[in-house]
């Protein structure tokens, strides 16, 4: 390598570090937002649609909130956490299974879980756009 082509790579590599390193910031801060949006559905500061199995009409939006069910001391369901949703569980009687996103939005569309086994009639099923349900994935997988 000559000397006049060393500073020129040089220059090169750093350029190229500073644009990977704001491409990093810059995924996770469009993360954090995505986190951020889906713990407000999970909280039901912002409003969900959903109804229960058998019924004609939506549920009204205050009983859709996932932490009614699933989190404090009236807790009828257990806390959604990334352990609890990413490792390989027994639930409900079936062979162990895990979570991913896809099969995380089938359940709260229709009540399927991983292993096929259906969930009970309490929880309400959710009707939801993608967006939405990758917000609640990543605020609850990764908390
Ligand atoms: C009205 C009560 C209720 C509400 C509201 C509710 N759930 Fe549930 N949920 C349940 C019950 C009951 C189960 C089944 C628990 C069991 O099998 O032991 C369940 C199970 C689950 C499971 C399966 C957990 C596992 O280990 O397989 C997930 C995931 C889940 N709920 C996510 C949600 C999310 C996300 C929301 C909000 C969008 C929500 N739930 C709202 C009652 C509720």
């Amino acid at each position: 390598m000559s000397r006049a082509t060393r500073p020129l790579l040089l220059g090169l590599a750093g350029l190229a570090a500073t644009a990977g390193l704001a491409a990093a910031t810059q995924h996770w801060q469009e993360r954090a937002r995505w986190q951020e949006a889906g713990q407000a559905l999970y909280e039901g500061s912002r409003p969900l649609t959903a109804r229960l199995v058998g019924h004609e009409q939506d549920l009204p939006p205050q009983a859709t909130r996932c932490v009614n069910c699933h989190s404090g001391s009236s807790a009828i369901a257990p806390a959604l956490t990334p352990e609890r949703l990413t490792r390989h569980l027994p639930r409900r009687g079936g062979p162990p299974s895990r979570y991913d996103e896809a099969s995380f939005c089938r359940l709260l569309r229709s009540g399927v879980d991983p292993a096929w086994v259906l969930l009970p009639r309490a929880m309400p099923r959710y009707t939801l756009p993608d967006r939405e349900c990758r917000e609640l994935w990543l605020a609850l997988s990764t908390r």
